[in-house]
C-alpha cells in the first residue's frame, strides 16, 4: 500500500496536489478539513461543534479528527492506499494514525512536505477567500492564527517522521504542474525503494531455502559449484544495486530530477535475481 501524508502549512497546496495524485495513483483522499466542512454544511452536531473553532483558525480537538479518520479507514477496506491531507496535525494524531494503520497491517510510507513562504501562503488564501467565501480565509488575522497553530502544533511532526526515516520535502512555490512533477518524481523514488524492500525480503526467504537444500545428502558436486557461481553473481549484482541506490538518494538530496527509467531499472534488477533463483530451485527439485 502507498500511504502518503501530504504536509504543509495552510495554503501550501495540499488539497490541489491531492486531487492530481488521486487520479494518477488511484489513492483514497482523506482531508480532515474537507470532512469537517461537509459536516458543517450538513448541520450535524459535530459540524456545529467544529465551526466556531475553525472560524477562529484554531485546531479542532484530536478526539474528533482521529474518530473521523478511523471511520473513513474502515469505510475503505480495499483501498490501494491513502493520501492524508491536513492530518495528522499534532503528535497525538500521528501516534493514533500509526496505531490505526498498524492494526490494519500497514503503515505510513512517507510524509511529503510542500515548502512555501508565509507571505505566499497569505496571498494565496486571501485571494481564495475573495472567491470561495471560506470563513477562515476571510481575514489576515485568522490566516496568521492558522499559520501560528501550524508552526507550534504541527511543525514538530517533521521530526516525528524524520525519526522514522519517512520525511521528504519539496519546493511548494512554482506552477501547479511543476510541483506535481516534483511530487511524482519523489513518489517514483519511494515506490522503487518499497519494491526493493519487498524484493529483499523475498530474497532472504529464498536464501533460507537454498541453505536448506545445501545440507541435503544427495546433492551433486556440480550442482554445488553451480550454486556457488550463482551466489557470487548475486553478491556482485547486489553490490551494484546498493551503489545505484546510494547514487539515487544523493541525487534526490541535491534536488535533481530522477527519471522514471532510472527507478524502473533499479527496481527491475532484483526481479532478475529472484527469477534466476526460482529457476534454480525448480531445476534442483
Ligand atoms: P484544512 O482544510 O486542512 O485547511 P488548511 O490546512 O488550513 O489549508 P488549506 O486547505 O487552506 O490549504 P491547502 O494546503 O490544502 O492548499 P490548497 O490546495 O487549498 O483545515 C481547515 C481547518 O479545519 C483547520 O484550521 C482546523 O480548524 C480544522 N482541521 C482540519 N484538519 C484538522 C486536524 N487534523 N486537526 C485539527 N483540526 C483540523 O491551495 C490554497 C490556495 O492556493 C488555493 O486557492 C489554490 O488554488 C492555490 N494554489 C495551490 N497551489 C498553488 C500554486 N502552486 N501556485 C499558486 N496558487 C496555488
Ligand atoms: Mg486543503
Amino acid at each position: 500500500m502507498l500511504n502518503l501524508v501530504l504536509f504543509g502549512p495552510p495554503g501550501a497546496g495540499k488539497g490541489t496536489q491531492s486531487e492530481n495524485l488521486i487520479s494518477k495513483y488511484g489513492l483514497v483522499h482523506l482531508s480532515t478539513g474537507d470532512i469537517l466542512r461537509s459536516e458543517i454544511a450538513a448541520g450535524s452536531a459535530l459540524g456545529r461543534k467544529a465551526k466556531e473553532v475553525m472560524d477562529r483558525g484554531e485546531l479542532v480537538s484530536d478526539d474528533i479528527v482521529i474518530g473521523m479518520i478511523e471511520s473513513k479507514l474502515d469505510q475503505n477496506p480495499n483501498a490501494k492506499g491513502f493520501i492524508f491531507d491536513g492530518f495528522p496535525r499534532t503528535t497525538a494524531q500521528a501516534i493514533a494514525l500509526d496505531d490505526l494503520l498498524q492494526r490494519k497491517g500497514t503503515g505510513i510510507s512517507a510524509m511529503i512536505a510542500l515548502e512555501v513562504t508565509d507571505e505566499e501562503l497569505t496571498q494565496r488564501l486571501l485571494k481564495r477567500g475573495q472567491a470561495s467565501g471560506r470563513p477562515d480565509d476571510a481575514n489576515e488575522e485568522v490566516i496568521r492564527r492558522r499559520i501560528q497553530e501550524y508552526n507550534t502544533k504541527t511543525l514538530p511532526l517533521k521530526n516525528y517522521y524524520s525519526d522514522q526515516g519517512k520525511f521528504h520535502s519539496i519546493e511548494g512555490i512554482g506552477t501547479i504542474t511543476e510541483i506535481f512533477k516534483s511530487l511524482t518524481d519523489r513518489i517514483i523514488f519511494l515506490n522503487a525503494e518499497m519494491d526493493l524492500t519487498a524484493l529483499e525480503s523475498d530474497i532472504e526467504h529464498l536464501d533460507l531455502t537454498i541453505q536448506d537444500f545445501e545440507v541435503a545428502d544427495d546433492i551433486a558436486p556440480e550442482l554445488l559449484l553451480e550454486i556457488d557461481a550463482i551466489k557470487r553473481a548475486e553478491a556482485e549484482e547486489e553490490e551494484e544495486e546498493k551503489e545505484e541506490r546510494r547514487a539515487a538518494k544523493k541525487a534526490i538530496k541535491n534536488e535533481k530530477q530522477i527519471t522514471a527509467q532510472k527507478q524502473i531499472k533499479i527496481a527491475s534488477k532484483p526481479q532478475k535475481i529472484i527469477k534466476a533463483r526460482k529457476r534454480l530451485l525448480r531445476v534442483n527439485r
